[in-house]
């Protein structure tokens, strides 16, 4: 049976404490979907986030990790901490972590280890630039990146891709339904070339996705779910974009 469709939310720097009280519409949310939802806020709101949620029907992720699994790396966080604190998921290799911290397609497969050591599931995040895009190179970028940040030993269950286009990343922007179904075709057909189960990777779609557009997203080849940033802060948001797919 193919794995269920992933509805994953990327707080990135954004909620606090506070913004845990959105937790329970989400949870009602989540659980009229058919989908799987999961959360990743900023590292100190896991195990808060993991407590609300309870027994409930949401995952709870980090957007990053180290290598390695602990030692002198101030500021970092381990896969194997994500996880004690109740995490199941890691974003790596987010556009703005290649952008903000210089994180190369090798780091990111390096990263993808811990965390499959760590018994997580890594979601591997590529996408091409708007300059790339205009010059033609938006399926090169992808396949290279791809190639180079998906690490030995990926399967479906460990390993999920998003494609998040840099120039549709909170921009309101998105691709056409042909060029997703483009750059998500090229990512499956690679991915057959080097994961036995390549046909269950989950392949999610990132950037620009609201209630107005998900349903269309959702209905193109290959996309089997969404990686929501913006709109996933809030259950009024995020709510139709889990009732989407
Ligand atoms: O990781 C999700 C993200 O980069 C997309 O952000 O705000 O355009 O949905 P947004």
């Amino acid at each position: 049976m193919a794995p269920r469709k992933l509805a994953a939310g990327n707080w990135k720097m954004n909620g606090d404490l506070a913004a845990l009280a959105e937790i329970d519409a989400m949870l009602e949310a989540a659980a009229a979907s058919e989908c799987e939802v999961l959360l990743c806020p900023p590292a100190p709101l896991i195990q808060a986030m993991k407590a609300r949620i309870g027994e409930g029907s949401i995952a709870v992720g980090g957007q990053d990790c180290h290598a390695s699994v602990s030692g002198a790396h101030t500021g970092d966080v381990s896969a194997m901490l994500l996880r004690d604190v109740g995490a199941d998921y890691v974003i790596l290799g987010h556009s703005e972590r290649r952008a903000d911290h210089g994180e190369s397609d090798a780091d990111v497969a390096a990263k993808a280890v811990a965390t499959h050591e760590a018994g997580l599931t890594a979601i591997i995040c590529v996408g091409e630039t708007e300059a790339q895009r205009d010059s033609d190179e938006t399926l090169n970028v992808i396949a290279a990146q791809l190639a180079g940040s998906l690490p030995t030993g990926a399967t479906a269950a460990n390993t999920v891709i998003a494609y998040e286009p840099v120039w549709a990343i909170g921009t309101g922007r998105t691709p056409t339904t042909g060029q997703i179904a483009e750059v998500h075709a090229l990512m499956r057909d690679k991915l057959r070339g080097v994961i036995a189960d390549a046909d269950d990777v989950r392949l999610l779609y990132g950037g620009s996705v609201k209630p107005g557009n998900a349903t269309e997203i959702f209905a193109i080849a290959n996309v089997d779910g969404a990686l929501v940033g913006g709109a996933s802060l809030k259950a009024t948001d995020f709510g139709p974009i889990m009732a989407a797919l």
